[in-house]
């Protein structure tokens, strides 16, 4: 295979922990054959014949990752914002997902969504779709063509949900499920499969044994949700009364990361017993400010999360959360915990702005393996950003200035975006 490699040349800012932010003014970053070979200030001898591109005074992060968000829900972000969640999701987002068995209506609106991510700063995803295989695979086959590495998953539900959106039974709902993974195999480069029961509420005990056969037959990631809103917790005890807390739910069926790498979404409310078991398991928390504001379900206590070296990154959860942007849910999060801090509870500290942006990058990044830094043998990601229309009178380091785009960012903001060593888009060029 020909050696592809090349160097960015710019302000470049990146987390090796969750502490500190590491900034090289006028540094060089190396990707060679899409890993990234690390960082200098100076251009070493050895990649002296290296093409660089020279980004001027412009700063160079790492993509953003962006752990939970659902596709067919972007046309109605910004709108419906006055329910909590049980009533929010039967009245306005399960029709809005039933339209997605018009693959006309699903063409236009996964165009928009995957248009709009892919001048995002995200460069990693894992996204919900709905329960259509059609429309799923449409959505799929739009994301493979932008060069983003992301996880899709179509949607398992078989109870408590509208008959127009509710598979018939658990086999007929496994089936689908394993319809679509056969359909998908070797068609994606850059996209994967990801199982997805939506939540405990929608996915009979039956339906989930038959997804814990299917995860360990194809070895395949999860993503769901977890314990988000009090009414649904106690909704899943009723359901689940063997269980001692959510998590149970999932773990019973062995679905709760003891084999395969697994995202649950929220955790506004667990118990010690269930943080304790996702830290055991390696379970990925999706950490959604934005959505657990909106929905009024809580403010999840991250700061906890964090000290006890739980595996956390930031999700936009669109349409919950109205924006995509993972640099509005780094600033979100320290809002947020600085609430929680001053209303709520004083023994956990605010989030600092280094370790929000160390889990919208490095955090997230860690469940697709080395992804999210610029240390050596990293999956190279990289976002250049462009934020002189951020005027100001007075000098500003090159840390200040990452920390007025993670609160002032826009998408026009953005001038290239790299994804696994490959340039998806350049407005310099
Ligand atoms: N729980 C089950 N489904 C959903 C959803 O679509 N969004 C959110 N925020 N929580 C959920
Ligand atoms: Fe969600």
């Amino acid at each position: 295979m020909e050696k592809k490699i090349f160097a960015l040349k710019g302000n470049i800012c990146f987390s090796r922990d969750k502490h500190d932010i590491e900034t090289i003014p006028n540094g060089y970053v190396v990707c060679e054959n899409g890993i990234c070979q690390g960082t200098f200030s100076k251009l070493p001898e050895r990649y002296q014949e290296t093409p660089c591109l020279d980004y001027g005074d412009q700063l160079i992060i790492p993509g953003l990752v962006d752990l939970h968000v659902h596709a067919p829900q972007y046309p109605f972000r910004g709108l419906a914002m006055d329910l909590e969640l049980i009533d929010w999701l039967n009245i306005h987002t399960f029709p809005e997902e039933q339209k997605y068995a018009d693959l006309e209506y699903a063409e236009r609106a996964y165009t928009i969504f995957t248009d709009d991510l892919m001048h995002s700063a995200t460069t990693r995803a894992c996204i919900f779709a709905t329960l259509h295989t059609p429309a799923t695979m449409l959505l799929m086959d739009k994301l493979e063509q932008t060069g983003m590495q992301v996880y899709v998953g179509k949607v398992n539900m078989d109870r408590n949900s509208p008959p127009y959106l509710c598979e018939k039974s658990a086999a007929q709902a496994a089936q689908n499920t394993e319809q679509w993974l056969l359909a998908c195999a070797g068609r994606y480069k850059n996209v994967k499969p990801i199982l997805t029961p939506r939540f405990i509420p929608s996915c009979s005990n039956e339906l989930m044994k038959q997804l814990a056969k299917l995860q360990k037959k194809y070895h395949l990631p999860m993503q769901s949700h977890l314990s988000e809103n009090l009414d649904e917790i106690a909704w899943v005890q009723e359901l689940c009364p063997e269980t001692q807390f959510y998590g149970e739910a999932y773990d019973n069926f062995g679905l709760f990361g003891q084999d395969c790498p697994t995202i649950m979404a929220h955790c506004v409310y667990s118990v010690p017993e269930e943080i304790e078991r996702m830290k055991h398991h390696k379970v990925f928390i999706a950490h959604c400010p934005q959505s657990n504001a909106a929905l009024a379900s809580g403010i999840a206590p991250v700061r906890q999360y964090i000290d006890q070296s739980l595996k956390v990154g930031l999700g936009s959860d669109i349409a919950a959360g109205f924006s995509l942007s993972i640099f509005r849910a780094m600033a979100d999060t320290v809002q947020c915990s600085k609430l929680r801090w001053r209303l709520a509870d004083q023994s956990l500290s605010p989030v600092k702005i280094e370790e929000a942006f160390y889990l919208g990058t490095k955090g997230g990044g860690e469940f697709f393996g080395k992804v999210g830094s610029f240390e050596p043998e990293y999956e190279f990601d990289a976002v250049v950003l462009n934020d002189t229309a951020l005027r100001h009178p007075q000098e500003l380091t090159i840390k200040e200035r990452l920390e007025r785009l993670i609160y002032l960012a826009e998408d026009r903001f953005i001038t290239a975006k790299f994804s696994n060593g490959v340039c998806l888009f350049d407005n310099m060029k």
